[in-house]
């Protein structure tokens, strides 16, 4: 493990992922200087005062698609390690930093990764996107890791008939009940909470054996079937199924990419096309797995930290099931 205090540059501390890395980072002073990186739109936010007001943060103020990259530079001088949680439909805005990185002789880059482990190749649009980044980063021979988490416990629950979980769904009220099961509902998925993203970033960004990696994270892997008969176990009401088969996410993904081959900014389309990508990867493909993770060369972060106990998914349908859970 890294001895010395690294200074952390973080872009995207007010959203879900970047909260999280923030949280994980502050519990470890000893080990790390935290620095954001806000854009200009967003220095007059209430978050953003917070971070600076309320913890004391240094800010840096600037615009990674506009300025030049001389400026980014600047903001990089000094900075040990990278991170970045930019929004899935941001992940080209990295590029620029990763130029001004390599020149500012950044330790460690870790672009925003934080997926479902996946191919590159057309399989899912974000990750081919994400890809874009990486080869950047090879391109310019700049240290980095690569951390991705399976999916979101907030993300991967059903919702009951009762309605007493609906509270805790990041769908919209019109788009509910959610009961679908993919593809036969056995691919097992890796699954992380959102709020030990951070706790396990701090671990990984202190280790030099995960320098020039990728590496994985997850508390469970758990299909479909098992997160719904879980459910019904722990909270006594019966869900109805809905079956979409593989074809049909296929068909999603065809449509989507057809109505955007005419109009390329399309937003629910887009939507259509990222949870297709999704969807096929983790229940038509059943790539987001240990075991296929291993195959694509990633390091296993249950194998690095054994020590530390990541919260679990049936925890987080505990505190789902009592109304204590927080909505993303
Ligand atoms: N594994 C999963 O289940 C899962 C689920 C969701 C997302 N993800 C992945 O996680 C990543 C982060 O997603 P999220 O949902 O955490 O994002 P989010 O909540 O939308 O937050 C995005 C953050 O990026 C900042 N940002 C955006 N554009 C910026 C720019 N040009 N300059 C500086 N800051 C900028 C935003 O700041 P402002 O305050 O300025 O907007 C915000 O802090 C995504 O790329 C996505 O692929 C994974």
């Amino acid at each position: 493990m890294s001895t010395s205090k690294q200074t952390v540059l973080l872009l995207g501390a007010t959203g879900h992922t970047g909260k999280s890395i923030l949280r994980g980072l502050l519990k470890d002073k000893s080990a790390f200087n935290v620095e954001v990186l806000v854009r200009p739109s967003s220095a007059e936010k209430s978050d953003v005062k917070q971070l600076k007001d309320s913890l004391g943060l240094k800010i840096h103020i600037v615009d990674i698609v506009e300025a030049p990259v001389e400026d980014l530079v600047q903001v990089l001088n000094g900075i040990d390690v990278f991170i970045s949680a930019i929004d899935m439909m941001s992940q080209l805005a990295q590029l620029r930093l990763v130029t001004a990185a390599k020149q500012a002789g950044v330790k460690r880059f870790v672009p925003c990764a934080f997926i479902t482990v996946c191919p590159p190749g057309g399989i899912m649009p974000m990750r081919d996107a994400k890809e874009q980044v990486y080869q950047e980063i090879w391109k310019a021979h700049l240290p980095y890791t690569i951390i991705d988490v399976g999916f979101w416990h907030q993300l991967s629950f059903p919702t009951l008939p009762s309605g007493r979980v609906d509270y805790g769904s990041i769908m919209p009220k019109s788009r509910l009940p959610i009961r679908d099961i993919h593809a036969g509902g056995n691919a097992p998925n890796m699954l992380t909470d959102v709020r030990d993203i951070g706790n396990y970033v701090a671990l990984i960004i202190k280790d030099p054996r995960t320098l020039n990696k990728f590496v994985c994270t997850y508390s469970d892997v758990l299909s479909e079937n098992e997160i719904f008969a879980m459910l019904e176990e722990m909270s006594g009401e019966e869900i109805e199924r809905k079956h979409v088969s593989a074809a049909d996410i296929l068909a999603m993904r065809d449509t989507a990419s057809a109505i955007l081959a005419t109009d390329p900014t399309n937003v629910p389309a887009l939507m259509m096309l990222h949870q297709a990508g999704y969807n096929n990867n983790k229940y038509v493909r059943g790539d987001n797995t240990p075991a296929y993770a291993k195959y694509l060369g990633y390091l296993d972060a249950r194998e690095l930290y054994p020590e530390f106990q990541p919260i679990t998914f049936r925890e987080y349908l505990v505190e789902l099931l009592d109304g204590r859970a927080e909505k993303p």
